[in-house]
């Protein structure tokens, strides 16, 4: 993930009720470090005021007043030339057919059409609103003058209705403004990753498996997402409580692909459909190595201690890398008691044909963070403290 430190990013509010979202949006850049002005219409100025905005960005919060000030500097111009990126959040059907039609009449239409940033719009309205004709030929416009476009979400709309027309979540549009700052170097990869346990059934409602939460395999995903990979990521747990932003709106790279599965012969058979096809390997899960030889019927009854015969589960990487192509890309996870840290991952790395090898203690298991040894073909890196995100940067970065 790229960092947002110095980013400088400026926020235009329109009109919509959804404008008290910002706040949080402003809150989480901020904690980011990057430098945030916003600029509000005069609609927005209606809903609110500007010393809001002006008290969570730490700076001047512009209205339509300041447009025709008699400071002797051209605003527009020069907050035109301020942002890394800008957000027009939340963006009205008014505000968009103005700045369909090429209007200047407001601050920060002028700031729009003098720009030479990137501009995300993200429309809010009452999806009667939003589903107008007139408003969809201007969001085509929009999209042809080269405008980003992020739809809104369909469900409950602040006029009590349901619909299409919410404000994405506020996690989601950070996540927008995560992914336009890291460099799109995987496109047109396909990028296979496992992640999260096993469950090995001994019965119908019993089974066997182990900590892993799965962060890991999340924040590779997103990695190679927001660099712009075909993601297909094998998921050995329930839920996957994670949101990925749908940059498929401005950009031709396509959703993940998540597929749960509960076994590890499921993830086996899954695994083995997509890793011919697949560019970057990445086996983050911890599927069980062992399974009961037999799965009960129904409920076992709870009547005299049970003894159970366990097997060998399938080993994923090792059977698919043994077949890998040459230029294929392998990566491994290692979790091992500190004293036997090293050795067994140098081992594990060469016996199951892995290119890379990411070897971490037992205690990582649902942490953030952890320590890292980090095997690559010709070197072995150290890192301490590293955040999971974090050591997917790196990993990719290494990749190249
Ligand atoms: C209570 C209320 C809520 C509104 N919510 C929205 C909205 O969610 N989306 C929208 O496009 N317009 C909405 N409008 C209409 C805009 O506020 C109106 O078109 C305004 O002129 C927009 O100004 P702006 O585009 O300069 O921000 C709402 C109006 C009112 C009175």
């Amino acid at each position: 993930m790229a960092s947002l430190e110095n980013k400088n990013i400026l926020i235009g509010i329109c009109g919509g009720i959804a404008l008290y979202k910002i706040c949080e949006l402003i809150r989480l850049l901020k904690n980011e470090k990057a430098n945030i002005k916003t600029v509000l219409t005069s609609g927005a100025e209606k809903f609110i005021s500007s010393l809001l905005f002006a008290s969570l960005s730490g700076t001047k919060s512009y209205t339509d007043k300041d447009f025709f000030s008699p400071t002797g500097e051209i605003l527009h111009i020069e907050l035109s030339k301020f942002p890394d990126l800008i957000l027009v959040a939340p963006a009205t059907a008014s505000f968009i057919s103005k700045l369909a039609a090429g209007s200047a009449s407001e601050l920060l239409l002028a700031i729009l059409l003098a720009t030479k940033s990137s501009v995300y719009l993200f429309p809010s309205m009452n999806a009667r609103m939003w589903e107008h004709p007139a408003v969809q030929k201007n969001i085509e416009l929009l999209k042809n003058f080269g405008y980003f476009i992020y739809e809104p979400s369909e469900g409950i709309l602040a006029c009590e209705e349901i619909g299409k027309g919410r404000l994405p979540e506020i996690e989601e549009i950070f996540e927008v403004v995560q992914a336009h700052f890291v460099k799109k170097t995987l496109i047109g990869k396909k990028v296979l990753i496992t992640g999260g346990p096993t469950r090995e059934y001994i019965d119908e409602v019993r089974f066997i498996t182990n900590a892993s939460s799965g962060k890991t395999a999340f924040y590779l995903a997103r990695e190679a997402y927001y660099r712009g990979a075909e993601v297909h990521l094998i998921w050995g747990l329930d839920s996957f409580p994670y949101i990925f932003p749908k940059l498929q709106y401005f950009s031709s790279i396509p959703f993940p692909n998540i597929y749960f599965v509960k076994t590890t012969k499921e993830m086996f058979e899954v695994s083995k459909s997509l890793f011919f096809k697949c560019d970057i390997c990445i086996f983050s899960a911890a599927p069980s190595d062992f399974r009961p030889k037999i799965t009960f019927k129904g409920k076992l009854k709870k009547k005299e201690p049970i003894t159970l015969d366990l097997e060998l589960t399938e080993d994923i990487a090792q059977i698919l890398n043994s077949q890998k192509r040459e230029e294929q890309i392998t990566i491994g996870f290692a979790l091992e008691e500190e004293k036997t840290l090293v050795n067994y991952s140098k081992k594990k790395k060469q016996e199951k044909f892995f290119d890379f090898l990411v070897a971490n203690p037992i205690y990582t298991l649902g942490k953030e963070s952890s320590d890292y040894i980090l095997f690559t073909p010709t070197e072995t890196l150290k890192y301490k403290n590293l955040s999971k995100s974090q050591l997917a940067q790196i990993l990719f970065d290494l990749i190249g």
